[in-house]
Parts: structure tokens; C-alpha cells; sequence
């Protein structure tokens, strides 16, 4: 791959030549070449600005030297990336899809901004991206051209000595940020290695990392983790603590059902404490939806089982009011669906009275096991996973 970077600041590529992007420069993986903007003009004070049309404050970069530049760096198959706050927001997709080219041209503006109608110009003769590191202004483009040339050129074949950690990193794991990583020594300061980590058993570590990833994201980056939706475009989302007492509301209104349909109180869910929800919100993996501000359905899964590959579901929740819309069966689809990729089947127990529940489950593939343990007066059904 080859690199151009037009800048009214060449010295700001120094960094090329370090580290990584300087160690694929010596393999011959990629070649850099950094063009001085200024070369570009023919008057004697080498401008490269001018005052903009219609008024207002800063400078406009003038479009007759980015002309010549692009006339001679430009070739067919060339790609023009201005690096401007007004692009397409830059993300590992965007990384990976310019590691496809053969040649990227970086053009690097500065003050208020290049005219118009160099970024017309070149769209007809290249494939021209304008892309934003974030949302920030930065004082030119200089940064950003370096910033996406470090993320592309590690994804070049033959870039990384390790593949696997391509694969791994954040971003690139189903859109999840990384799990945390540790090294020697196993306490330091007072803080531990978590244990699963030492344990050597690496199925456990696989799920391990593959929850912490979960969590992070979901607490940092909720917007990654794209929400399922119903019909009608309402959100099924993750639960929070500030949810705690509303679900108790609706546990309690949903289990006076179940008690009345297996003649029973003997139903733990029908007696638990704010306290108990807090707690059981902080282990499961707990989805509400709201409608009109009020949490109208819930459910809950979570790992179990001595391999950890059954995803246990439970407590899928529907208030009394919306039963019988089809919330309970779209929730059941939707906690399959966040189940870690380690789980081979899913789990559920309802009670032996609970006869339009078990014909759901039914209809959703899940099967009657009698041959597996449940609590008195409930029934287990299972279900591969696809
Ligand atoms: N130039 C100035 N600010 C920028 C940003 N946020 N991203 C890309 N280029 C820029």
C-alpha cells in the first residue's frame, strides 16, 4: 500500500518512521510519502489561504494548489481521505475497509477549511471519504491522517506478528470493547489476578472474558450493544439498578398469576425483597422494555452448569395489562439471541400448572426434560442452541 499526505506541516509525520508503521515502511509492506502543501504554489510568499466568500472569520485554503497536488499524486484506483471534523465518523469498519486499498492520499487541511470545490474536483477523478476522528475540533487534519494510518496499517496481511490479537481487540469482537488483561505478578499493591484467570481451565476463561466484555461495553458504550426492538420500535434494554423496584412491582403482580394457576404461594419469586432483586440484578443478565416511562416486561438469563454452557432464562416477566400480546415470546427470542457464544443450550423451569407458558415454550422449540431435576411444582424444558 502506498501513503500520501499533503500538509502545510510535513514535520508532523515524523512518527511514521517509528515503531510499528516504521517497521511495515522497512518490510516493504507500505510506503509513506510526505508532500509539503506549499510546493504546490507559484507565488512568492507560497500561500496557501485566502480570505472566504461571503464573509466571516479565519481563512479559506485556496483550491489551485491541492489541484496540482492531486493532478500529480493521484492515479486510477487512488484514494482521497480529507480528515475533517464534518466527515463520516472514523470506527474499525471504516479501518478494515480502507486496508483494501492500494492507495490512499491524505489530504490535511487547516484554518476554516478547504474550498469547496477541491473535494468536487477530486470525487470526479478518485474515490474521495472525508472522515472525522470524533466529535472535536482539532487545530488541522494532521493528527487524524496519523490516527487512521495507524488503525489501517496494522490490518495489512502480514502487519501484526499476531494475528490472533487482531481478532481479539477491542472493536473487533462482535463490536464489544476489550476484557480487561492482566500479567505478573498475580498481586500487586493489594490488587489480584482474578482467579478464573489462573485457573487454567480455559473454557472457563473464554466465558470469563467474553462476560467482562459484556459488561464493559454495556456500562461504557451501551450505544454498541444494538438493542433488540419490538414491532412498533420500542427498545428492549439492558436492566439497571434504578429498575430494582419497579421489576419487584411486576414480579410480584406476574407471580400472584403463577400462584393462582399452580395453587401454590410455595414460589420464591412471590416472596423476595428489594434487597433480593438488587441482588439478583447484579448476577443476571436482566432485559426490560418500557413503554410510556412504565417497565411493562422483563427477563433475566445466565450461565449455568458445571461446563457453564447452559444459558439459564427465567423471569420473563409480562404485566398483566399487555399478557397475551405476544411481549412474553419476543422477550424469549431476545434473551436467546444475547446468550454468550459459548452456550451450547438453554435452560428454563415454569410451573407444572402453568399451562399457556409451557405452550409458549413449546412453540419456541424448548422441550419437556422429566428426566432432569426441578423444584417441586415446576417442570424443566430445554433447547439446543441453532
Ligand atoms: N480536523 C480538525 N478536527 C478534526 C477531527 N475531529 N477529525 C478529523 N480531522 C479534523
Amino acid at each position: 500500500m502506498r501513503l500520501d499526505y499533503l500538509t502545510i506541516f510535513p514535520d508532523f509525520f515524523a512518527p511514521l518512521d517509528l515503531s510499528l508503521p516504521g517497521k511495515a515502511a522497512d518490510k516493504g509492506l507500505v510506503e509513506f510519502h510526505v508532500h509539503d502543501l506549499r510546493s504546490y504554489t507559484h507565488d512568492k510568499h507560497h500561500r496557501v489561504d485566502d480570505t472566504p466568500y461571503g464573509g466571516g472569520a479565519g481563512m479559506v485554503m485556496k483550491p489551485e494548489p491541492w489541484g496540482e497536488a492531486f493532478d500529480e499524486l493521484t492515479r486510477p484506483g487512488s484514494t482521497i481521505i480529507f480528515t475533517t471534523p464534518s466527515g463520516e465518523p472514523f470506527d474499525q469498519r471504516l479501518a478494515a475497509d480502507l486496508a483494501t486499498r492500494e492507495h490512499l492520499v491524505f489530504a490535511c487541511g487547516r484554518y476554516e477549511g478547504i474550498d469547496q470545490r477541491v473535494m468536487e474536483h477530486a470525487r470526479e477523478r478518485a474515490e474521495v471519504r472525508e472522515i472525522s476522528l470524533g466529535d472535536y475540533v482539532l487545530n488541522g487534519g494532521e493528527v487524524a491522517a496519523l490516527a487512521v494510518t495507524e488503525a489501517v496499517v496494522r490490518l495489512l496481511p502480514g502487519f501484526m506478528g499476531n494475528a490472533q490479537s487482531l481478532v481479539e481487540e477491542s472493536h473487533a469482537d462482535g463490536g464489544l470493547l476489550e476484557y480487561p488483561v492482566y500479567t505478573k505478578p498475580p498481586e500487586w499493591r493489594g490488587h489480584q489476578v482474578p482467579a478464573v484467570l489462573r485457573s487454567g481451565d480455559h473454557g472457563k476463561v473464554e466465558r470469563w472474558r467474553h462476560d467482562q466484555a459484556v459488561r464493559r461495553t454495556a456500562e461504557r458504550r451501551p450505544d454498541l450493544l444494538s438493542p433488540s426492538t419490538l414491532d412498533d420500535g420500542t427498545p428492549i434494554v439492558r436492566a439497571t439498578q434504578g429498575d430494582a423496584a419497579e421489576l419487584l412491582t411486576l414480579q410480584r403482580a406476574c407471580w400472584v398469576q403463577e400462584a393462582l394457576a399452580n395453587d401454590s404461594l410455595d414460589i420464591p419469586a412471590l416472596h423476595e425483597s428489594l434487597d433480593d432483586v438488587r441482588t439478583w440484578l447484579g448476577v443476571w443478565d436482566t432485559w426490560v422494555v418500557r413503554r410510556a416511562g412504565r417497565l411493562v416486561a422483563a427477563v433475566r438469563g445466565r450461565l449455568e452448569g458445571p461446563d457453564q454452557t447452559a444459558w439459564d432464562i427465567g423471569r420473563i416477566m409480562v404485566a398483566p395489562d399487555l399478557q397475551g400480546s405476544g411481549l412474553g415470546r419476543v422477550l424469549l427470542d431476545h434473551i436467546q439471541s444475547v446468550a454468550p457464544a459459548t452456550v451450547t443450550w438453554y435452560v428454563l423451569f415454569t410451573g407444572a400448572g402453568s399451562v399457556r407458558n409451557q405452550r409458549m415454550y413449546k412453540k419456541a422449540g424448548f422441550r419437556l426434560r422429566p428426566d432432569l431435576d426441578a423444584p417441586a411444582g415446576a417442570v424443566v424444558l430445554t433447547k439446543r442452541r441453532a
